[in-house]
């Protein structure tokens, strides 16, 4: 008898874990180039790259946007690895890296219905969160505050993805928000921080771009009222790039904003997910010393090397991921990439495999606020580790050594995302090469958790 009850005990606790556990995809940043091809000269072989490309290869190369196979291999692999994730979010950018003067507004709105279609055609039935990149748009980065005749296309586009009052706040913004589908409680936010970015004119003088920063707060204040739980998504991420001292996307007032809002509602925010960087990472925001919340960057899809002046190795290979999560409260519980190692698909077959999962790589349990706290520290007392995260920044891409300034990069965008506590961040460590560099970082890290 007690056995038995033992082994019902068992059952259910088995079957209330699975319940609970849910999967979900995180992709982005494709940069479909319609005219990459393999064959021709080096000179044109992709127009989203300004340099020759001496020895193209069928499924792309470091230095162009992605062929269609490509794209098309990325969601193959999908459909083979978890063909059936509770959702996906996709975080925009879906055009190549090239001029104004080499696209048009019906060749940018081709593409975005491209891997709309192909998103769509092999996910069929799968609820899709869709948000617009700096890319998406014609002409580039110049994404207005208001309606446009592209937020009407895309609204439309995407409306077997989106309830009409979505289509309807994206047609005037390009956010919106919904109740995850199947999950009451849970709520997806996405939003269009493409407004926030630097290199956008129509945005610079306004202090609420198309309203979205008082939307989101209405939408978290009730969110906090009913007790839900939500997932924020877009494309540019606030804070700084970690692969160049300095760089940031966001202008400064916007910065400030979007941190205000998460330190006043964080309690309801369950996880934040973003893409633009190309590179994986992840940011902690904090309220003084106390971690609040915990945003992803995910990987690209395309292989394009930056061309930001004094980006290093800045190619990276294709990568996808799953984030695994409680479907009952949210917490996010691990996350695994995959990636297509582009120079042996071009010499031998192409394959994507698992790269790293997030829990087992840094030795945490989970992957929620203390669990990354507590793998920053982590990489701050063992060398070996900060290397490992390196190597996974650009997706198994560069593999040389991260020295010491290029950690405390690393360290000062993952910790400080605002403007004041990454300056004092860097300059901190501004004597690079006087302290030994286990030392330098330990009294870094000591410093970030003592202030
Ligand atoms: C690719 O380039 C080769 C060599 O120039 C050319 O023969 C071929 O037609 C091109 N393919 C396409 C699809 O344009
Ligand atoms: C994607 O690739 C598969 C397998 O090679 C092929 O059957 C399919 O037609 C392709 N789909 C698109 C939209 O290119
Ligand atoms: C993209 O969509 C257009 C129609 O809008 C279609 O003619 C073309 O074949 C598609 N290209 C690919 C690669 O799927
Ligand atoms: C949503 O909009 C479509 C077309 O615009 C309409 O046919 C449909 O009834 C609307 N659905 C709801 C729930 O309002
Ligand atoms: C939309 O915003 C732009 C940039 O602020 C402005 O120039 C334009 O007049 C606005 N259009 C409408 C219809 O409000
Ligand atoms: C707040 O949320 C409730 C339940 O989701 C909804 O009925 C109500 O319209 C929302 N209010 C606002 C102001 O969004
Ligand atoms: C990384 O950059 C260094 C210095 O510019 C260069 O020598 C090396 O080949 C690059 N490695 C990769 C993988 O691109
Ligand atoms: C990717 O493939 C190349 C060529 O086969 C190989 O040299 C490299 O080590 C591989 N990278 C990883 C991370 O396995
Ligand atoms: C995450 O791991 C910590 C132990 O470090 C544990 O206290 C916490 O309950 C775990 N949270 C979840 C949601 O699994
Ligand atoms: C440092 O991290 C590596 C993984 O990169 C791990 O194998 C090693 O055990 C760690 N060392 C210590 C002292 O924790
Ligand atoms: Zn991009
Ligand atoms: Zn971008």
């Amino acid at each position: 008898m007690r056995r038995l009850l033992a082994v019902l005990i068992v059952c259910f606790l088995a079957h209330g874990v699975e319940l609970q556990s849910g999967k979900f995809w995180h992709i982005t940043d494709q940069h479909w180039d319609p005219d990459y091809n393999a064959s021709a000269k080096p000179d044109q072989v992709c127009p989203s790259s300004s340099i020759p490309v001496p020895s193209a290869g069928f499924w792309g190369d470091y230095l162009c946007d992605s062929p269609w196979v490509l794209i098309n291999s990325s969601l193959q692999a999908m459909k083979q690895i978890l063909p059936n994730p509770d959702f996906i979010i996709w975080t925009g950018d879906d055009t190549p890296h090239v001029s104004d003067d080499d696209t048009t507004e019906d060749i940018v709105l081709m593409i975005i219905q491209n891997v709309t279609e192909i998103i769509s055609s092999t996910f069929p039935g799968v609820q899709v969160y869709p948000a617009l990149g700096n890319h998406d748009y014609y002409p580039t980065n110049q994404l207005p505050p208001n309606t446009s005749h592209i937020y009407n296309a895309v609204a439309k586009m995407w409306s077997e993805w989106l309830q009409n009052s979505s289509q309807q706040t994206f047609q005037e913004g390009g956010y919106y928000t919904e109740t995850i589908k199947g999950q009451s409680g849970h709520r997806i936010v996405s939003l269009n921080t493409n407004l926030y970015y630097k290199s956008n004119k129509q945005t610079g003088d306004l202090e609420d771009p198309a309203e979205q920063f008082e939307w989101l707060e209405k939408i978290l204040k009730n969110a906090s009222a009913e007790n839900e739980k939500v997932y924020i998504i877009g494309h540019v991420p606030p804070g700084f790039f970690e692969k160049l001292r300095n760089e940031y996307w966001f202008r400064k007032n916007f910065n400030k904003h979007y941190i205000d809002v998460i330190q006043k509602y964080h309690e309801v925010i369950s996880g934040q997910f973003f893409g633009h960087h190309h590179t994986d990472s992840f940011r902690i925001f904090y309220n003084s010393d106390t971690a609040i919340s915990a945003m992803f960057i995910a990987p690209a899809v395309t292989p394009w090397k930056s061309t930001l002046p004094g980006v290093k190795n800045g190619s990276n290979n294709p990568g996808i991921r799953i984030f695994e999560y409680n479907s009952i409260t949210l917490e996010l519980q691990d996350v695994v990439t995959y990636y297509f190692n582009l120079s042996a698909a071009n010499l031998n077959s192409p394959e994507w495999v698992e790269e790293y999962r997030f829990t087992t790589s840094y030795g945490v349990p989970n992957i929620t606020l203390g669990s990354l706290t507590s793998a920053v520290k982590s990489f701050c007392t063992n060398r070996s580790l900060f290397q490992t995260y390196y190597t996974y920044n650009s997706v198994s891409y560069d593999l040389e050594t991260c020295n010491e300034r290029c950690q405390t990069d690393h360290y000062c965008a993952i910790t400080q995302l605002s403007h004041e506590g990454y300056a004092v961040c860097v300059s901190g460590a501004a004597r690079p090469y006087r302290r030994p560099i286990i030392l330098t970082l330990i009294l870094l890290c000591v410093h970030y958790i003592v202030t």
